[in-house]
């Protein structure tokens, strides 16, 4: 069969999927593959209510390999555990990334052992967080307050900081199960005051037309927006 394909360059070698790197080989062993088996397990049939994009976080870590990653909103820790392993997976790889996570209850999650030298808790109101904050994030996830006078003021007082390689992902634009459409429900009081967190979005792009965004519509929903 001829090397050279029909527009006459030299064919790509067929993929070797059993190859891997000398990284890999090293260290893709122990706990941090059953921390990947935990994160693929949960994404396919989790229980949580942010569980079926643990992959996707995962994922995003790795491809975007950010140094400093923020997550508004941390709980019992489902997304910051998907975070920390990607972290750690590029740690292993010899890239620098760790997590700050910032909520304004305490946490009931347990760090593992070997991913707490990436992780950084604060227990602080986001906002407060955000006006304090002197450098910016590679990448963002906000899943706090979902109200959209609060997402809009997130976003306000990220913005400075905001580069068109900044990833910023958000959680519940489809709350309550509205996917695959944003939920526009309208609420006089409470966690998703006006239009939820769609509503915060939806001003902060009207004010400051270079953003695009996009949404995975399971789970409630997970949006990835981006400067352009
Ligand atoms: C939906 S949970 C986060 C879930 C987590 N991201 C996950 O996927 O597993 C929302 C969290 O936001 C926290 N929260 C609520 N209001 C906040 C605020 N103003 N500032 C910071 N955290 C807040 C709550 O205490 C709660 O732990």
């Amino acid at each position: 069969m001829s090397n050279i394909d029909i527009y006459g360059n030299q064919k790509i070698k067929p993929m070797n999927f059993n190859w891997l790197s000398n990284p890999a080989k090293k260290h893709l062993h122990g706990d941090i593959l059953q921390s990947i088996t935990r994160i693929i397990d949960d994404s396919i049939g989790g229980p949580g209510d942010s569980s079926l994009h643990q992959s996707t976080l995962l994922s995003l870590v790795l491809s975007t390999k950010p140094t400093n990653i923020l997550e508004l909103g941390c709980r019992d820790g489902r997304s910051t555990y998907s975070l920390l392993v990607g972290c750690h997976l590029l740690n292993l790889y010899g890239i620098k990334s760790k997590v700050t996570s910032v909520d304004i209850e305490d946490t009931t999650f347990q760090c593992p052992l070997y991913l707490e030298g990436n992780w950084n808790f604060v227990k602080n109101d986001a906002i407060n967080f955000l006006k304090n904050q002197s450098y910016g994030y590679d990448l963002v996830i906000i899943d706090d307050w979902h109200s959209s006078e609060h997402v809009y003021n997130e976003l306000t007082l990220l913005k400075p900081f905001i580069t068109n390689k900044t990833i910023i992902l958000l959680h519940d634009l489809m709350h309550s199960n509205s996917t695959p459409e944003y939920n526009i429900t309208k609420y006089t009081n409470g966690e998703f005051e006006g239009t939820g967190p769609y509503g915060g979005v939806q001003k902060f792009i009207k004010e400051n037309n270079s953003y695009e965004m996009s949404t995975i519509p399971v789970n409630h929903g997970l949006t990835i927006m981006r400067k352009i």
